[in-house]
């Protein structure tokens, strides 16, 4: 079975997925549009040429008739975040880049898992669902699980064991109000609050691992790359990745990307991050973990964070 990946967006995010697809052996082929037609040119077949040394793929340019049968559909198109500005005041411009391309690329491939990574990854998630018509269940935002991705691996350095191991969540708003979930977090199937007490050697960790530290590091880990580098597309593009690996391996996987909430914790018609089921058809489902009140708090203080821009947007 061919694995067909259409990316929208040919700046750092999109060409660097495109990248990783290709040193991967995540897709057969990936098709790269974007409105500066030059640059998707220039990405694809400078990714191209490396190819004869990666499993087979057909990279190219091209327009959204291109993306025809096309099995996921990558939107990373739209105004980067700029040093300073946060995710959210991104908003309105995004919105209507997203809402330009939505019925254009949905025509061609109706039938696509669609992931939205361009930011405000949720509320550009939300604006999706409204504006293509797809149903539901073929719209992810990519949302947390770059937050998880982070999260894991700080988590893994502070106790100094394999990511693998740590089985923690970044829920919520992909942005100032995302949270960790703590009370679900487990290292080895243990509680990472008592984690260190069960170690033979507690010598080895710090034993104080401050809640609110790591929290701060992982929501502003974005804004410090970007103050650094001026973007940030690497995390990222492999977090997008592993989405579409899911995806094509056809085994349901649970992962924190942004989706429509129907009264999940008590909150409607907004989207977010939580632990959602992902399969060979998009969202195959949501599991809804038990959290203590105080996080399902905080989930509600994300979801009305989202709400008030969504609110004050023209759509
Ligand atoms: C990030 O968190 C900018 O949202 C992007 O890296």
């Amino acid at each position: 079975m061919g694995k067909k990946v259409t990316i929208i967006g040919a700046g750092s995010v999109g060409s660097t997925i495109a990248y990783t697809m290709a040193v991967n052996g995540i897709a057969t082929e990936v098709v790269m549009i974007d409105i500066n037609e030059s640059k998707s040119l220039g990405e694809a077949l400078d990714i191209r040429q490396g190819v004869s040394f990666c499993p087979p793929i057909s990279i190219y340019a091209g327009s959204y008739k291109d993306a025809q049968d096309s099995d996921i559909v990558i939107l990373t198109s739209g105004v980067a975040r700029k040093p300073g500005q946060s995710r959210l005041e991104l908003a309105q411009v995004n919105v209507n880049i997203t809402k330009s391309i939505a019925p254009e690329i949905v025509k061609y491939a109706p039938n696509a898992v669609y992931i939205i990574v361009s930011n405000p990854v949720d509320i550009l998630t939300y604006i999706f669902n409204k504006v293509s018509g797809l149903p539901e269940k073929q719209i992810i935002g990519s949302g947390t699980i770059l937050d998880t991705a982070r999260l894991r691996a700080r988590l893994a350095e502070y106790y100094s064991i394999n990511q693998q191991n740590v089985h923690a969540y970044v829920f919520g708003e992909h942005g100032d109000t995302s949270f960790v979930p703590w009370s679900i977090g487990t290292i080895s199937n243990i509680a990472i609050d008592r984690y260190s007490e069960c170690l033979t050697d507690k010598e080895a960790v710090n034993p104080q691992l401050v809640h609110d530290e790591v929290e701060s590091y992982i929501r502003k880990s974005g804004g410090k790359i970007i103050e650094r580098k001026g973007a940030t597309f690497y995390a990222v593009a492999v977090s997008v990745c592993h989405i579409c690996k899911c995806i094509f391996s056809g085994a349901d996987t649970a992962l924190t990307v942004s989706s429509m909430m129907h009264g999940e914790y008590g909150i409607d018609d907004v989207c977010l991050s939580t632990l959602s089921i992902v399969g060979q058809d998009g969202l195959a489902g949501k599991i809804v973990a038990p959290l203590t009140d105080e996080e399902v708090g905080l989930l509600h203080r994300s979801a009305d964070s989202l709400r008030a821009v969504i609110d004050n947007l023209e759509i």
